[in-house]
């Protein structure tokens, strides 16, 4: 079975009996990625806020390996088992839950993005960000949430960069129904706030809607929810 990405050609495959995912990267990958990093970096002029570029290349596989999920461990951030890792291909454990949007678009049981809340919050606590924090990146497994695609996790944490992490987690779940979409927006916040007087990065519903327009599938959906008024404080 194939995933359709953008990034890379992911396989489901067994080695030794058991189910793995092999992720290769595509030829266009750095195309792709000089593009991010351009918005990334022209969306923070734009916003007033300047920030460097982020880092890609041989970080990204960095951020992929052992030691790096060790860490991620340590903050309470589960990552599916590592198998093989090189400059081509990354193979690692197969979650059989899917990812969290799918799960979000079956199931009713919305306040799962709490944990989603939590995790994000920690990775900001400890100084860095995911960058790439789509709800697809979020695999779920018995209600648990487990973390893939780590390659562009940045060691420093900013008011715009946490306000990237909160903005594309919410907008890549913008094009969800309205009544799903409150819930979850509520739910996740609740996560990422220690205490409910903790304010929320500020550029977190700017970027939220910028990235909205790139990443949702329905537009639609995106429009009645853009057009409600959000809770974010
Ligand atoms: N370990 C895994 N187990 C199950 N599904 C996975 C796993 N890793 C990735 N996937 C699925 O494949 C999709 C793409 O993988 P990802 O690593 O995010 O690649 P890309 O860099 O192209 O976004 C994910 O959104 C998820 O649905
Ligand atoms: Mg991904």
């Amino acid at each position: 079975m194939h995933f359709v990405n953008w990034q890379r050609d992911i396989a489901i495959s067994k080695i030794d009996g058991k189910m793995v995912v092999i992720k290769r990267n595509k030829t266009v990958k750095s195309i792709n990625e000089y593009l991010l990093v351009f918005i990334f970096t022209f969306i923070s002029f734009v916003l007033l806020h300047p920030t460097s570029p982020f880092r890609t290349g041989k970080f990204i596989l960095l951020n992929e390996g052992s030691l790096s999920r060790q860490k991620l461990k340590d903050l309470g951030i589960r990552t599916p088992r590592l198998i093989e890792i090189n400059n081509d291909v990354i193979i690692e454990e197969y979650i059989d839950g899917g990812n969290l949007y799918g799960f979000l678009q079956k199931s009713n049981n919305l306040e799962i993005v709490n944990k989603v809340g939590i995790i994000t919050r920690n990775l900001h606590d400890s100084g860095s960000c995911f960058i790439d924090n789509k709800a697809q990146n979020y695999l779920v497994k018995d209600l648990e949430i487990i973390r893939t695609d780590l390659g562009l996790i940045q060691n420093h944490a900013s008011e715009y960069t946490k306000s990237v992490d909160i903005g594309i987690f919410l907008a890549s779940l913008l094009d969800l129904d309205n009544e799903k979409y409150k819930i979850i927006e509520k739910s996740f916040l609740d996560g990422y706030k220690n205490n409910p007087t903790d304010k929320l990065p500020y550029l977190s519903v700017i970027v939220r809607n910028i990235a909205a327009l790139v990443l949702v599938s329905d537009h639609s959906n995106l429009a009645k929810n853009l057009l409600k008024k959000s809770d974010i404080k």
